[in-house]
């Protein structure tokens, strides 16, 4: 068996409600999952929730309840959400798991035996209202706290210590060495920056029971739990591990044991691509790839950096009710919809703004009137023509074609998908500009133009089953209702299915309907 390609998202905070900014981090996921399998990969696509730390116990305790029933809970919610988003993960991690739990205690019991961790007194400004340490960055201009933190006081309190700072000059080298590893580039120069200027802090991993109860018990001191960052990053590898992938249980040897021995793990470890937004960056840049280093575990492969959404120019604030409901905008226009506007608006790494206009622009240009009049003027011609049989080959779009398909499966595998996206819609536009030229409905009343009607036929119905392979991973639902308007029955999930031809003579094609019905901009679907 070989590795697959192994993508994971950020696990979100369990504490609260899915936003834009989660679907686009997990539409943009799937989007790259489903290219590589269409690409002929083996895939693995891993997402989940971070259930640990003091803002899940203290939301729990705000609605009184016990923190694994508000998680579980709330863990259904979310995972409804990814469902709504048609997004194909394979496996859906919560950090409460026991399989969880487990490597991650075999991590720290490793680094623990191996001399990578040490305990020593913390010294900070605490709050016991918030239950928080503070910082002097944290002092208003008058040198006061805010008031919502209450009595602030100095607090000592013993922890446990991870030896991150010995690794500070391996990690520029290794940057510097696999210019991959962040993207994209001003991502990684932001790490470089950082790493070149600023002496790294050991990293203190833990949180003592007696003030923090809800995090994994550390494995060799009953008294502490472990930081919540700690745990939430080793989700990417806990599971493979917990699948049995030797990647992850031979570092682990004699500090983890695999439950049940798994006849035929899966090859993921490493990862190929974290995908995470721009705030999460020194996390995944820094931290995880020095707790692996120390472990002795492969280093992933690439942390690829997203930027962040607004709404209409300001930051999205539940308190001012300046939010995008990702379920909401899927319920009224579809989950396609949705999933084409983020990911063709906003390219990985700078950040967007949301306006509803720009979303029903969007979707009226390039949805309606482009793709979705492309395959419904096509589809509708060979039905009242030809009696939906389709006719003989003809290749008069076949360069137009296979040279807009080579170039999206190359942004594919840079996952360029915005530019993907460009490329497919240049094919939707010249097959439109090739009905317009050829007038085919002025060709049918013209019995000596048979040959050429049976010909633009021909060519308009095999763009669209082209058309429905190129846009599978972006739209999954349009494509396969494409391909069944189209009387195909298999699913358009392969690349190599974009080769020109694939409609034989005879072949006879289904109903078709509007895959994007135009719509009034306030009114229902027409
Ligand atoms: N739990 C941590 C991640 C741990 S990963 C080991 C966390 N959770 S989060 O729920 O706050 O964020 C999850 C992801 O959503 C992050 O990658 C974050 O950048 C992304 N986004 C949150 N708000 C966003 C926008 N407004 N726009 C785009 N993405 C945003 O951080």
């Amino acid at each position: 068996m070989s590795k697959r390609f192994y993508i994971t998202t950020a696990i979100d905070y369990v504490n609260g409600q899915p936003h834009l900014g989660h679907a686009y981090e997990k539409v943009v996921a799937d989007v790259i999952a489903r290219a590589h399998r269409s690409l002929g990969e083996e895939v693995f696509f891993l997402t989940g929730l971070d259930e640990h730390g003091q803002k899940v116990q203290q939301a729990a305790q705000a609605e009184g309840k016990d923190p694994q029933a508000y998680c579980d809970e709330l863990a259904a919610v979310w995972q409804e959400f990814v469902a709504r988003l048609n997004v194909s993960n394979d496996d859906f991690i919560r950090t409460t798991q026991p399989r969880h739990k487990q490597v991650v205690q075999a991590m720290l019991a490793k680094l623990h035996r191996i001399g990578e961790l040490y305990k020593a007194p913390y010294r900070g400004l605490y709050s016991p209202r918030q239950e928080t340490f503070l910082t002097e960055k944290d002092r208003r201009p008058d040198g006061t706290f805010d008031p919502i933190y209450g009595e602030v006081f100095e607090l000592i309190e013993d922890n446990w210590y991870f030896r991150m700072s010995r690794y500070q000059s391996w990690l520029i080298e290794h940057i510097e060495t696999h210019p991959s590893f962040v993207q994209p580039d001003n991502r990684r120069n932001e790490v470089l920056g950082f790493l070149r200027a600023e002496t790294l802090d050991d990293l203190c991993i833990t949180r003592p029971k007696a003030r923090l109860s809800w995090g994994i018990p550390l494995p060799f001191d009953p008294d502490y739990v472990t930081y919540v960052w700690f745990d939430a990053l080793s989700n990417y590898f806990s599971v493979p591990t917990a699948l049995g992938d030797p990647a992850g249980t031979e570092p682990l040897a004699g500090d983890y044991e695999l439950p049940a021995a798994a006849s035929a793990p899966p090859l993921l470890w490493p990862a190929d691509v974290h995908l995470i937004g721009k705030d999460i960056l020194k996390f995944h840049a820094v931290y995880w790839p020095i707790m692996l280093k120390a472990c002795g575990i492969a280093l992933p492969r690439q942390v690829l950096v997203h930027g962040w959404w607004q709404k209409d120019g300001a930051k999205m604030s539940k308190s001012t009710g300046n939010v995008v409901d990702p379920i909401a905008v899927t319920g009224d226009w579809g989950v396609d919809a949705f999933r084409y506007y983020v990911v063709r608006e906003l390219d990985i790494g700078p950040d967007a703004n949301w306006t509803d206009a720009g979303f029903q622009a969007r979707y009226h240009a390039e949805l309606a009137n482009g793709l979705g009049n492309l395959v419904n003027r096509s589809l509708s011609m060979l039905r009242r023509y030809r009696g939906g049989a389709v006719p003989a080959r003809s290749d008069e779009l076949a360069p137009d074609a296979q040279s807009v398909a080579a170039d999206a499966a190359d942004a594919w595998r840079r996952h360029n998908l915005q530019r993907a996206l460009i490329r497919t819609w240049d094919l939707v536009t010249r097959a439109n500009q090739f009905v317009d030229q050829t007038a085919p409905f002025k060709l049918a009343k013209d019995p000596a133009q048979s040959q050429r009607l049976d010909t633009v036929l021909y060519n308009l119905a095999e763009v669209c089953r082209v058309l429905a392979v190129l846009l599978w991973p972006f739209l999954p639902d349009a494509a396969a209702r494409l391909y069944s308007q189209l009387g195909l029955s298999q699913a358009p999930d392969r690349i190599a299915d974009a080769a020109w031809g694939g409609l034989p003579r005879g072949h006879r094609i289904g109903e078709p309907t509007p895959l994007f019905p135009r719509r009034d901009v306030q009114g229902p679907p027409r």
